[in-house]
């Protein structure tokens, strides 16, 4: 019997329309095998966490992401890096998320991507992603690791991912996130 197809929720780091971590998620869109399905949710609308308006109720946009979260079967997070870090919209994101209740990203897959202009593709920011999956119990895989250096090289004006190397790298990803996602629901 065939496997029932997967679905990823995918979130990127940048809100910028030309986003090189955002084209890597549509990239890794198209490059998904039969019976993955990619969805990007957007964090545009997550207002800044602040405990007192958490008290009086999660706004709205947050529960919205965390029911998401929930109900996918694993999370993709591409995530620029700014000054040796995640970006502060994205931390804001995962830190209103980690306070719901039933914790989201608790026993998620998570797979990851960094895209940066630098040489390091971004390396240092998933490293502390990764330090933030584990504090929320999400079940990061290892490998590949997918750092998009001199992303303003990789990619053309249309924001379409033309290398052929860094494209098996995205696909290799997604693939191996599918079989971690998979390997875990069989347990
Ligand atoms: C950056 N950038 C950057 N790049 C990097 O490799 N290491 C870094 O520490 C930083 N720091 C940094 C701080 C701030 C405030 C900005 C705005 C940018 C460059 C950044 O990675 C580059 O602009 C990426 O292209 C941004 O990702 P998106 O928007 O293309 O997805």
């Amino acid at each position: 019997m065939a496997d029932a197809p997967l679905h990823l929720l995918a979130m990127s780091g940048s809100l910028r329309a030309g986003s090189y971590n955002t084209a890597a998620l549509k990239a890794a869109q198209e490059l998904a095998g039969e019976g993955v399905r990619i969805e990007i949710a957007s964090i545009d609308d997550i207002p800044f966490y602040n405990a007192d308006v958490q008290a009086k109720g999660f706004p709205e946009p947050v529960k919205a992401l965390g029911e998401k979260i929930r109900a996918a079967d694993a999370v993709l997070i591409a995530s620029p890096e700014y000054n040796y870090s995640v970006p502060g919209v994205l931390k804001n994101a995962i830190d209103w998320v980690s306070r719901l209740e039933n914790q989201p990203f608790a026993g998620k897959p998570v797979g990851m991507i960094g895209a940066s202009m630098s040489l390091l593709g971004a390396a240092r920011a998933q490293y502390h992603l990764r330090q933030m999956m584990v504090y929320l119990d999400a079940l990061p895989i290892n490998k590949p690791e997918v750092f998009i250096a001199s992303a303003h090289q990789k990619f053309d004006a249309g924001g379409a991912l033309t290398d052929e190397t860094t494209r098996g790298f995205v696909k290799a990803l997604v693939a191996a996130l599918a079989a971690w996602t998979r390997r875990l629901q069989s347990t």
